[in-house]
């Protein structure tokens, strides 16, 4: 018994000299907030100062040691992250990109940590208070630029998308000579060849993303085999920025950046099981300063690390059980005369009247035009055998990123065969649910040929 109690007493010695092990957490008055209404600085300060800020706010038994020097860690991890009280310094529209990542992190069950609020409940952000940032955030509250007669910004004047046709002249990159990322990941200028997996309109930042993948990311999609994805598949994110059109229509127009990532569950595995990369601009220049910038990538896809840390969901009607990984209601049904889901995509917009989005896609022959355009302006001379379909979707909010919208049901889906070199098609209209073919006056299907025929297609390097 005696050798128990001893052994007792010991421990408790050891415990209490253990609290004084204690590094410190520095603490300081914040040199410049968020600038944010009240009442989105009060709930940030109830959920998410104990860590996202240079306040000290530990509860009692936060204090007590081991237990401390794991909140410790995790509160210098994440000022690094992500500090409320120097943000303000950012520009406006980085501090609202943040607190867009912030309400997605938190509608993913990523934020706060979920093992911080097993122990302080009253940090979990409520629906009400969720919804709060959320009316905030207000995503598609601007319209984009009018294109025409508006822009003074000569670089995106250059891609005016609207009014026949502008085309891009500068001249191209030499795909060949882009710089590898810091992290070592060359570049892949075979990415305009693979196929278009799914369409976003991002209401938080006005741009358009194409996400694209190559066969085996493809294959891979159309089956079902996702979970996770397959070694060597690859998905590549295009990005313009969005101009409204003189028709009120939104086009892409300046380009942005493209960026990849490469699955290789044994090689990368120490960045999620994936290789990133981000070129920005019509240079492609790698982004980043050193190799650090893939820390950026893995923490705002690790909310989505239940899909293999991919967001996307590949239009197909591959049936997944379990949660959501596929948009079952995009893809197109069999029995149309060509299927233009394996085609490329030449461009898309959006109808803000309607909240449905539209993809522009080229049979081989059409993108061959489309390449052979290089520079010119203009509009595409489509040489005969093109075939070009416009798929239109109706729109609906991504279940997985509050400010993005993605494809739904579909409404129509309208082909132009090019028949001669000249301005001349074969129009086709599929539509309603059942996309039944649907016929329409000869001059309203001249008009749509016309149009089809004369969307620019979006730029690319
Ligand atoms: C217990 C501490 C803790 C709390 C509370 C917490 N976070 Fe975090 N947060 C972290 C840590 C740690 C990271 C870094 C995660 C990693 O390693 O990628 C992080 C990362 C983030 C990031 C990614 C930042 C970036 O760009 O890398 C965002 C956004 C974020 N948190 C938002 C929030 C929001 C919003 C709240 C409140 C609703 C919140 N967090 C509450 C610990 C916390
Ligand atoms: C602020 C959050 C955020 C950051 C940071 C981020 N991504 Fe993403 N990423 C997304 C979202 C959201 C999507 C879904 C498509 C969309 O809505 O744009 C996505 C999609 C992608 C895709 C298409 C496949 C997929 O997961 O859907 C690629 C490729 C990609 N990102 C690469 C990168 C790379 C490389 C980096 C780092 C340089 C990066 N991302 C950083 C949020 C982010």
């Amino acid at each position: 018994m005696k050798i128990y109690g001893k052994l007792a007493i010991g421990a408790a010695v050891a415990a209490a000299l253990l609290q004084l092990v204690r590094p410190g957490i520095p603490a300081k008055s914040a040199a410049a907030e968020i600038g944010a209404p009240a009442q989105v600085r009060d709930i940030l300060e109830k959920d998410c100062y104990s860590c996202h800020s240079d306040e000290r706010r530990l509860a009692w038994f936060d204090q007590i040691v081991p237990g401390y020097w794991l909140v410790r860690r995790d509160i210098l991890t994440a000022r690094e992250h992500l500090n409320f009280s120097t943000l303000g310094s950012k520009p406006l529209a980085t501090q609202k990109a943040t607190l867009y990542e912030g309400v997605n992190m938190v509608q993913l069950g990523a934020m706060p940590l979920p093992r911080f609020l097993a122990l302080h409940p009253e940090a979990k952000v409520t629906p009400e208070e969720l919804a709060t940032l959320k009316s905030y955030l207000a995503p598609w509250a601007s319209v984009p630029n009018q294109a025409v007669g508006v822009s003074t910004d000569a670089q995106s004047a250059k891609h005016l998308p609207t009014a026949g046709s502008v085309g891009n002249n500068q001249p191209a990159v030499s795909l060949a000579a882009v710089q590898p990322e810091f992290n070592g990941f060359p570049f892949d200028p075979s990415f305009k060849n693979w196929k278009p997996m799914s369409f976003t309109d991002r209401g938080d930042n006005n741009t358009f993303r194409f996400v694209v993948g190559n066969e085996i990311a493809v294959r891979a999609a159309r089956s079902g085999h996702i979970s996770p994805w397959p070694d060597g598949a690859r998905l590549a994110k295009i990005a313009w920025q969005q101009e409204r059109g003189p028709d009120g229509l939104i086009y892409p127009a300046r380009f942005l950046q493209v960026e990849l990532m490469v699955k290789g569950a044994r090689q990368y595995k120490n960045t999620d099981g994936w290789d990133w990369g981000r070129w920005r601009g019509e240079d492609l220049k790698p982004y980043g300063r050193d190799a650090r910038f893939v820390d950026e990538c893995t923490s705002c896809h690790m909310p989505v690390r239940g899909n293999d840390y991919v967001y996307t969901l590949p239009m197909t009607s591959a049936q997944v059980p379990g949660e959501e990984v596929v948009d079952t209601q995009a893809a197109l049904p069999g029995g149309l005369p060509f299927q233009p889901l394996d085609w490329n995509a030449v461009t898309m917009f959006v109808d803000p009247q309607t909240q449905s989005m539209s993809a522009l896609y080229g049979n081989d022959a059409a993108m061959h035009s489309v390449d052979a355009r290089g520079s010119a302006s203009g509009p595409t001379r489509y040489s005969p055998g093109s075939v070009l379909a416009l798929v239109t979707w109706v729109q609906r909010d991504d279940p997985h990123w509050f400010g993005a919208r993605i494809p739904a049901a579909l409404q129509s889906v309208e082909f132009v065969q090019v028949e001669a070199a000249a301005k001349a098609g074969r129009y086709l209209r599929f539509s309603g649910s059942a996309l039944a073919e649907e016929h329409i006056p000869d001059d309203a299907m001249a008009k749509r040929t016309n149009f089809l025929l004369d969307l620019a297609p979006a730029w690319l390097p």
